[in-house]
C-alpha cells in the first residue's frame, strides 16, 4: 500500500495553488488545503523519488535527448494501459502540453483561422487561440438531466465553415469529467475528416479513468483519423510531475510532425528536460500500481462528495466523474451571481476551488473541485461548506 494520507509540504512561497489561495483571501485560517489548480496533494511515488536520486548520483544535467529506453517505456505504457500502438518516430518529446498546443496551432493554422473548442473548456485552450491570433469558435456542450454531450449539429455546422481549420478536443474533458465514448469519438473524427478540420487531441488526463469507465485513445478510431490529429500525452497529471514540464506529443502525420518540430525550433525550444524524461521513464516503468491505488482514492473521494451532497445539501449536484480528478459541481440552485458564489466560497466557506466561469460562460454557477488529496482534506472541506451554507445561504 502506498501513502495517500500524508499531506505533502506545499506553501505560498512556491506553490501556485497556495499562492492563489492567499491572494484570494489573505485572512484564510491555518490548515486549509486549496482544491483548485490541477496538481495532486499526494506525496510522490517512492519509485520516482528514489529513482531520481539514483539517476543524479552519477550523472550530469547536461543537454540530454530522449534515450532508447525512454521511448520504449512510453511505447510500452501506451500499449499496456491504452491498447495504443506507437512507433518511436511518431513521438515528439516536448515540454508542457500547453506549450505544445501553442506550437501545434502555429503548425496547422494561419492567423485568422477558426479554432473550435467545446465549452466549458480549459482556459489555456482559449488563451492559446487568442495569443496566436486565431479566431475562437466556441461550441457549448449540451447540458441536461442526462449530463453533458457534444452538440453535433452545431459542431458540424462550424466544421463546414471553410475558415475553421482546427478542433481542440479534450478527453477526458476538463472540467466536466466526461470520458467520451467510442461512438462519440467516431462522430467527431468523421466530421473533422469530412471537413478538413485537424484535431489537437489533449489526452493529458487519459490515465485517470474511474473504475468501470472505458477510455479510448482517439487515434485508435481509424487509420485515416490517426493521420488527422496530434495526441497530447504526459505523465504530469497522472504522477503529479507538472513542475517538470514533460510531455509526449504523438503525431503520426509526418508533414504535421515536421512542422511541429520546426515551430519548436523557431521558438528556440529544441531541448527536453532530463529530469522530466527520467521521471516519466520511471513512472511508466514502475508506478502502475501506485496509479491504480491513486485512482481508487480519487474514486472514493468522488463517492464521498456525491453522498455528502445527497445527504446534506441535495440542491447541489456533482456530475459523474468518469475521468480526471476534477469534480464538476452545480451550485446554480443557490441563485448566486459568479461574484457572490466566489465570495461565499473564498470568504465564508474558505473553499478555494476553480470558479466555473473561468471555463467560459457556460461554466457560470459551477465549481471545479480537485479531489486528488487525502480523504481527510475532502471531509474537512465538505464540513466547512455545510457549516457556511447553513449559516449564510439557508439561514
Ligand atoms: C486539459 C489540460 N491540458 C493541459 C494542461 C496543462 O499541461 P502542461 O502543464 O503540460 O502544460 C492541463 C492542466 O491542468 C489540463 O487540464
Amino acid at each position: 500500500m502506498y501513502d495517500f494520507v500524508t499531506n505533502p509540504v506545499s506553501d505560498a512561497k512556491s506553490s501556485y495553488k497556495y499562492k492563489d489561495m492567499y491572494d484570494r483571501n489573505p485572512d484564510v485560517p491555518d490548515g486549509i488545503v486549496p482544491l483548485s489548480i490541477a496538481d495532486m496533494e499526494f506525496i510522490i511515488a517512492p519509485e520516482i523519488r528514489e529513482g531520481i536520486g539514483k539517476y543524479l548520483a552519477d550523472r550530469t544535467l547536461g543537454y540530454t535527448f530522449a534515450s532508447e529506453d525512454y521511448y520504449e517505456a512510453v511505447i510500452e505504457w501506451m500499449q499496456k494501459r491504452h491498447s495504443y500502438h506507437l512507433e518511436k518516430e511518431w513521438i515528439a518529446p516536448s515540454d508542457g502540453v500547453v506549450t505544445a498546443i501553442g506550437d501545434l496551432i502555429l503548425s496547422v493554422t494561419k492567423p485568422g483561422d477558426g479554432v473550435i473548442v467545446f465549452s466549458p473548456s480549459y482556459r489555456p485552450f482559449r488563451r492559446a487561440v487568442d495569443i496566436k491570433a486565431r479566431k475562437l469558435v466556441d461550441i457549448p456542450l449540451i447540458f441536461d438531466e442526462n449530463g453533458y454531450r457534444i452538440d453535433f449539429e452545431a459542431f458540424e455546422e462550424a466544421a463546414k465553415e471553410i475558415s475553421n481549420k482546427l478542433l481542440i478536443f479534450c478527453n477526458p474533458h476538463n472540467p466536466v469529467g466526461r470520458v467520451w465514448t467510442k461512438e462519440e469519438l467516431q462522430r467527431v473524427c468523421d466530421i473533422c475528416l469530412a471537413n478538413d478540420v485537424f484535431i489537437i487531441d489533449d489526452e493529458i488526463h487519459n490515465d485517470l479513468i474511474m473504475p468501470g469507465i472505458t477510455h479510448t485513445v482517439m487515434s485508435t478510431i481509424s487509420g485515416e483519423a490517426s493521420m488527422n490529429m496530434a495526441v497530447c500525452t504526459a505523465p504530469s497529471k497522472t504522477f503529479n510531475l507538472s513542475a517538470l514540464q514533460t510531455s509526449n506529443i504523438i503525431i503520426k502525420n509526418q508533414e504535421v510532425r515536421d512542422k511541429f518540430i520546426g515551430s519548436r525550433l523557431e521558438g528556440f525550444r529544441s531541448g527536453t528536460n532530463a529530469l522530466g524524461m527520467e521521471a516519466c521513464r520511471l513512472a511508466y516503468r514502475s508506478c502502475e500500481k501506485w496509479l491504480d491505488e491513486c485512482i481508487a482514492v480519487i474514486a472514493d473521494n468522488a463517492t464521498y462528495v456525491r453522498d455528502f451532497f445527497a445527504k446534506n445539501m441535495p440542491e447541489i449536484k456533482a456530475l459523474p466523474l468518469e475521468g480526471t480528478y476534477l469534480l464538476w459541481c452545480d451550485f446554480r440552485a443557490w441563485g448566486l451571481s459568479d461574484n457572490e458564489l466566489e465570495n461565499f466560497m473564498v470568504k465564508k466557506a474558505y473553499i478555494f476551488a476553480d470558479e466555473g466561469y473561468v471555463f467560459g460562460a457556460s461554466g457560470s454557477g459551477f465549481e471545479r473541485l480537485n479531489l486528488a488529496c487525502p480523504e481527510n482534506v475532502i471531509r474537512d472541506t465538505m464540513e466547512r461548506l455545510l457549516r457556511a451554507r447553513n449559516k449564510y445561504i439557508y439561514k
